[in-house]
């Protein structure tokens, strides 16, 4: 197989020849933000989100955005077309750049832009069928987390302590309420409403949230953001995860108790249902319609 064409700083070039500096803020402070776009069959899922919630975070952390809309769009489609894979993962992080280490922003530095894809992993149809084990965790995170920071090390340990009780993710419960999943958004089911924490500072703004909430929108399903408490949380009738990798993933086992009948539910049957129908549009070239 060939090797991956990377884009970095407006060039493409094979991964074994993408270098970056020692002194790139990235790697010393952690001082940059990423994207994580699936492609379906090289179609992009729900770019301008990804796009608009990337200028979002730029502006956040005070680094002018490197590339026009039109740019970011061109790069994507064109490390999506060089990699030649059916489903792809695209990662796209943007630093402060490289400069001598300070804490203080540079005088001048030119942002280091990568956009690199790899094949999608999706969750295994096995998972998705009888769904996840989940455990709750303090989330013991920074107060913004409205930004994707590449400075995931809290997330990371809280990932890995969920991997060490055979755990697919930590559900995350700050000041008694589930804000959300260590790389994910969370909804519950209570009394036939779907429930997600509202957008805060406290929780990523998730694209596949977003796509959740429309679907239940347009369908005329009670969906409410509001908080939801932990004894909610413990008490759901059905608990779902979504993330561009995980989609919408129900959770049925939680601290190893049963969640409402220990398979998944008849409400996320019918949003996996949705989504998947919208992701086969977006394969076939005939996405539905944006809102
Ligand atoms: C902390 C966190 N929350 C939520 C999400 C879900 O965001 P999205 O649906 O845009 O992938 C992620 C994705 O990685 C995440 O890391």
């Amino acid at each position: 197989m060939s090797e991956p064409v990377v884009y970095l700083n407006g060039h493409y070039v094979a991964l074994s020849e993408a270098h970056i500096s020692v002194l790139d803020r990235g790697f010393i402070f952690g001082d940059g933000i990423y994207e994580v776009i699936p492609a379906y069959g090289g179609h992009p899922f729900r770019l301008k989100h990804h796009l608009q919630r990337l200028a979002n975070n730029l502006s956040e952390i005070r680094i002018n955005n490197p590339l026009t809309l039109e740019q970011w769009q061109t790069a994507i489609a064109t490390v999506i077309e060089r990699n030649q894979l059916d489903d792809q993962s695209v990662y796209l992080q943007i630093t402060r750049g490289v400069a001598p280490r300070d804490h203080r922003f540079p005088e001048q530095s030119q942002p280091t832009v990568v956009i690199m894809t790899s094949e999608l992993k999706t969750v295994s149809e096995e998972k998705v069928k009888q769904g996840v084990k989940a455990i709750t965790l303090p989330d013991n995170r920074w107060l913004n987390c409205h930004i994707k920071s590449i400075s995931l090390l809290p997330n990371v340990l809280l990932r890995q302590q969920a991997q060490d009780q055979d755990a697919d993710e930590a559900i995350l419960v700050r000041n008694g309420h589930a804000t959300e999943g260590a790389a994910s958004n969370i909804f519950i089911v209570q009394q036939q409403c779907i429930i997600t924490p509202p957008k805060s500072s406290m929780l990523l703004p998730g694209v596949t949230r977003d796509l959740v909430v429309q679907i239940a929108r347009n369908k005329n399903i009670c969906l409410k953001e509001q908080p939801i408490s932990e004894s909610e949380l413990l008490q759901a009738d059905e608990i779902w995860l979504t993330s561009s990798t995980k989609e919408v993933l129900p959770v049925t086992r939680l601290n190893d108790k049963i969640v409402g009948r220990g398979r998944p539910g008849p409400l996320w049957q019918e949003m996996y249902r949705s989504y998947q129908d919208y992701k086969q549009h977006l394969r076939s070239g005939h996405p539905l319609p944006e809102s």
